[in-house]
């Protein structure tokens, strides 16, 4: 039991006479976003059934809970009330992204912008005050300035992960949660939704770094509304340039696919916008939404911007690429690729494929493919740029190489970390190794070569086929990821350098080197590289320009953050279960 239990009055210590082993959780959530996914991965391998509905209507939430009839109601991600006749006669319990006393929707939000150094989460049970039910766990953390997206998929998560953990075990238990007003210390309060007038930036006014805060308590969603060349847009993904000033407000350049902006001591640059007034009304790199302003701003030198770099210690190099979202546009992979081949070229013995703070990869840019005039085309060449780098990883003879996930990885982000000769994982990491969420979509990045060669035919069949997230763990086990460690992405980060230096001065380098040599040259011989591309291009292709849409109007949807009207078929498990009394 956590510390802070110990003060209070009303809690009781575990008992262990009621253990109920296994038991069926309905995650009652506004969608399957990544805390959903982590958690639905951590208390599944933990032993429990979930099934998942999405928040859509209370009579849908009432027949959910009708069919599955769970031990408990899990609100990861809610963005309502549930309903009364729910959390009168179940136990629902709700994740909220706060301190324990904090109340309101932007939880998050307030913290960043306040510039609170130390933030939490807390596991409540739902009633009829929002965010005041009794306490079952908390769990706090240090927060840093950072973005609002970053803190959601890394510090929240991994606090909510312990907090809920704490809070089932509890439930299995037979303890009795706290009241809030009877928690000794509770700091936190009510804060009401924050406004697009709280987040304002007064240009004359504002420091850089309450510039970036704004901004930062804004990431993700819903961006901080502002004017860009004299036009209204929703500013996100900020960056502090300290080397640069210039008349407060005043716009520098352009940095990369960034706008550079002077603050009233420095400044920042603004990397992607939305702007409501166009044609594309979603998140777009500045440079790409305000393209017919470029020749009005002088370009700047893009070194380091464009989230690649390369290091390199000890005979080994270390290739970054943190890409907003994960996201990995046409050029960006052919960026990549460049760096890449200057990486072989180097006398290291290993490379080591670093990824993103956020995300290791999400594949190709949808955003920008649904900006294109011809998104088919664009989606075409965006997919040839990524088999060009995953290809080049494949043939690589010159080193051995790793692909080294401390964050995130989904769809093609994940077969391209399979192009690498190792691959290793931090264990809170969520994949999702399938593409077809995107309308069916075939995929490509040699996945039909790297995954079947990994996992089998017939297990390469089920995960592409069932569409669930796994875990770090879950994936070792399955033989997609050959080694797992590390508690937090600096850790895990640490640990892999040790591993790739350990693996670049092996007395037995050469044989292993020569070895991965002799096994893709006799895997050529049986089917070339080039036939595998082949044909998962001719299957794209009808994704791509075919009859069936399923792929276009698939990503129109994710785009555009179109709300999921029903609950996917294979997340809802509760639907596909007849149970006596059930509607
Ligand atoms: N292209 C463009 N943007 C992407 C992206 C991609 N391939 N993958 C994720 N994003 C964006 C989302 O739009 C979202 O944007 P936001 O800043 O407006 O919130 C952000 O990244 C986070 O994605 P979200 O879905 O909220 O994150 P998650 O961690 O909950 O889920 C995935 C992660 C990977 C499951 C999910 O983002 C996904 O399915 N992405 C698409 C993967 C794909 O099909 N790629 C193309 C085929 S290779």
């Amino acid at each position: 039991m956590q510390n802070g239990w110990r003060n209070i009055k009303c809690s009781r210590p575990i008992q262990t006479i009621t253990r109920i082993p296994d038991m069926r959780i309905l995650f009652l959530t506004h969608s399957f976003n990544s805390l959903t996914q982590h958690l639905f991965v951590e208390l599944t391998e933990a032993g429990h059934e979930v099934s998942v509905e999405f928040d859509i209507a209370d009579s849908v939430t009432e027949e959910a809970v009708a069919l599955y009839q769970p031990d408990i109601i899990l609100a990861p991600f809610l963005k309502r009330a549930i309903p009364t006749s729910v959390w009168q006669n179940n136990l629902c319990l709700v994740v909220h992204p706060g301190i324990v006393g904090d109340q309101g929707p932007s939880a998050l939000d307030w913290a960043i912008q306040r510039g609170e150094n130390k933030w939490g989460v807390t596991v409540l049970q739902a009633n009829d005050v929002m965010d005041g039910g009794d306490i079952w766990a908390t769990e706090t953390f240090p927060l840093m300035p950072e973005k609002k997206s970053s803190l959601y998929r890394n510090q929240v998560t991994e606090a909510a992960s312990r907090a809920v953990a704490a809070a089932v075990e509890r439930y299995q238990n037979g303890f009795q949660p706290c009241p809030l007003e009877a928690w000794t210390d509770a700091r936190g309060e009510m804060h009401p939704l924050m406004r697009q007038v709280d987040r304002q930036i007064d240009w004359e006014l504002d420091d850089t770094r309450t510039v970036l805060r704004k901004v930062h308590a804004a990431d993700g969603f819903p961006g901080v509304k502002d004017e860009l060349f004299g036009t209204p847009c929703f500013l996100f993904d900020a960056h502090a340039e300290p080397d640069m000033a210039g008349r407060a407000g005043a716009l520098l350049g352009w940095r990369g696919q960034a706008v550079v902006r002077a603050t009233r001591d420095g400044a920042v640059r603004i990397g992607h916008v939305r702007r409501p007034d166009s044609a594309h009304t979603f998140k777009l790199p500045t440079s790409i939404a305000f393209a017919s302003e470029l020749k009005s701003l002088p370009l700047l030198d893009d070194a380091g911007a464009d989230g690649i770099r390369y290091e390199e210690a000890d005979g080994v190099g270390y290739l970054y690429f943190d890409f907003y979202n994960g996201a990995m546009s046409t050029e960006q992979c052919q960026r990549l690729l460049a760096v890449y081949h200057k990486a072989c070229a180097r006398p290291t013995r290993v490379i080591v494929l670093m990824g993103g703070e956020d995300f290791w990869s999400n594949g190709i840019h949808l955003n920008l493919i649904e900006a294109a005039d011809s998104p088919a085309d664009e989606s075409m060449r965006n997919i040839q740029a990524m088999d060009d780098l995953a290809e080049a990883i494949l043939r690589t003879t010159s080193h051995l190489t790793v692909a080294a996930l401390a964050s995130n990885a989904g769809a093609g982000g994940v077969f391209l970390a399979l192009t690498a000769d190792l691959v290793w994982a931090r264990p809170g990491i969520v994949l999702n190794p399938h593409y077809k969420n995107m309308g069916n979509l075939y995929g490509s990045e040699f996945w039909t070569y790297t995954l079947p060669r990994r996992v089998g035919t017939e297990r390469a069949q089920s995960i592409t086929q069932n569409r669930l997230p796994l875990g770090g763990e879950q994936a070792r086990r399955m033989g997609i990821v050959d080694a797992c460690f590390g508690v937090d992405a600096a850790s895990f980060r640490n640990e892999a350098r040790k591993r790739a230096l350990a693996l670049s001065i092996m007395p037995d380098y050469a044989e292993r080197l020569a070895a991965k040599i002799e096994v893709r040259q006799r895997d050529e011989s049986l089917k070339p590289l080039v036939q595998y591309r082949e044909l998962e291009l001719a299957e794209m292709q009808r994704n791509f320009y075919g009859f069936d849409p399923s792929y276009h109007y698939a990503r129109y949807q994710f785009v555009h953050r179109v709300l999921h009207s029903w609950t996917p078929r294979h997340l809802c498990k509760h639907r596909n279960i007849k149970r006596q009394g059930a509607i």
